[in-house]
């Protein structure tokens, strides 16, 4: 078992997330999820807005304007400001942040160790259909993974990619066979200090030809089975050094036999990565079908935080020196030395939920109004009365990384959330 846990993967059956507090639970692609896409409505635009808002981000040279993506005029559109200015950071791309460091160790790994190269892809835009980002990865229609509650919806048929596994036919079709996809994902999801709205993955995918196999003497499947695994045993030695790990068997709807691999870390086991023998299906639709593949996803917030000894993961993007000064270009695993650990403030707030609340939406409007002062948000009480109404209670926590906040300043941000709640979410306050 898992206790640990940084975003890394979503698609498998082993991550087990309680997504709202109606006591719904979501297993990703669990055998049954029958009819469990929560249906929650995208939220009202905010009027009053703590961020400046940012008119257009470039990516890869390319300028994506606000109103292409934070659109008030299409009621599936869920990006808020807040995401919309994350959109061309690309921290990815730093030689000298723990993201970027530890990017550029992987791509020494496959450089080294492999004669015939990987190409790499860093700068694909993050924009992408729901073809690209769920149907060309056979993820089926009814997964929870598609609702407005877990996705960023640009519209009906665009979202903020969820994962990097969304290039992989693109990049097949264009003829691409041995490649790594490094780029910021963006997902719905609860406040903690190991979940963000937006993070980092890489995407391996490699393909062979029946003279590889051949002369192996072993099924196709077995040898790239074999070949993955033997690849990634030797990526976690390069990163971690000598440690015990394991493979566990899991499922990923684009891979089969799928696999999860964890490293032994601090007394415990850590699922460091997704992987598998890709489906025969998504090679065969890019003219691929005499061939085989592997493919993995990993996080890499979740391995940089291991790491670096990085305690709460919205130190990635903090531009305090204290913080970035610590991280030197191709330093990888330099511990880092906590500053100071402001103090918290906490602030509960109780309400009548109504049935189309999720605990997601909640989430986003405190972050829409605390941005990064808010490290935490917890149900810490939840009943249902006579009437059958059901009231919850959330623990906020409020805290920054940079400075103390007042007394004023956390009463002010606990009033607006209040408000905002009450208007956005069709909750009533107790
Ligand atoms: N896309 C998966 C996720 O985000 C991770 C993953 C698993 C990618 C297996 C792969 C793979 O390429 O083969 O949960």
């Amino acid at each position: 078992m898992t206790i640990f846990s940084v975003q890394s993967t979503i698609f498998s059956r082993a991550s087990v997330v309680l997504l709202s507090s109606n006591g719904f639970k979501r297993f990703s692609f669990a055998s049954s999820f029958s009819s469990s896409a929560v249906y929650s409505p995208p939220l009202p635009k905010m009027k009053k807005r703590r961020y400046p808002i940012v008119s257009a981000v470039d990516i890869g040279g390319v300028t994506i304007s606000r109103n292409d993506v934070v659109r008030d005029d299409d009621p599936t559109n869920n990006v808020p400001d807040s995401i919309f200015s994350k959109l061309g950071m690309q921290l990815h791309r730093r030689d000298k942040h723990p993201i970027g460091i530890l990017k550029n160790a992987i791509y020494n790994y496959f450089d080294s160790n492999y004669s015939k190269k990987f190409e790499k892809f860093e700068d694909l835009s993050p924009i992408v259909t729901t073809k690209q980002n769920f149907d060309d990865v056979l993820v089926p229609a009814d997964h929870v993974s598609r609702s407005l509650n877990d996705t960023y919806y640009v519209d009906s048929q665009t979202v903020l990619r969820c994962h990097t596994s969304a290039h992989q036919a693109e990049l097949l079709r264009k003829g691409h066979t041995r490649f790594l996809v490094t780029g910021d994902v963006y997902r719905r999801d609860s406040i903690d200090s190991t979940h963000y709205p937006v993070f980092h993955q890489m995407e391996g995918f490699c393909v062979f030809s029946p003279e590889d196999w051949n002369e192996s003497g072993k099924d196709s499947t077995l040898y790239a089975a074999e070949d993955l695994k033997k690849c990634l045993e030797g990526l976690a030695r390069h990163l971690f050094g000598s440690v015990e790990m394991r493979w566990v068997d899991t499922y990923f709807p684009f891979t089969n036999p799928s696999f999860e691999l964890e490293i032994y870390f601090k007394e415990d086991w850590l699922e460091v990565l997704g992987c598998g023998v890709t489906e025969q299906v998504i090679l065969k639709q890019s003219g691929l079908e005499n061939n085989v593949a592997w493919a993995f996803g990993l996080g890499l917030e979740r391995l940089a935080m291991v790491l670096f000894d990085i305690p709460d993961i919205r130190f990635f993007w903090t531009s305090d020196e204290r913080f970035t000064s610590q991280f030197g270009k191709g330093e990888l695993g330099v511990k880092f030395k906590p500053y100071s650990k402001y103090p918290p403030c906490y602030k509960d707030i109780s309400f009548w939920i109504s049935d189309s609340f999720t605990e997601n939406n909640f989430c986003e409007v405190v972050r829409g109004i605390a941005g990064d002062l808010v490290e935490e948000l917890k149900l810490i009480d939840q009943f249902t009365n006579k009437k059958g109404m059901t009231s919850h209670c959330y623990r906020i926590v409020f805290r920054s990384m940079e400075r103390s906040l007042t007394d004023e300043e956390v009463n002010d941000l606990q009033s607006k959330v209040r408000d905002e709640v009450q208007k956005k979410l069709n909750v009533e306050l107790r």
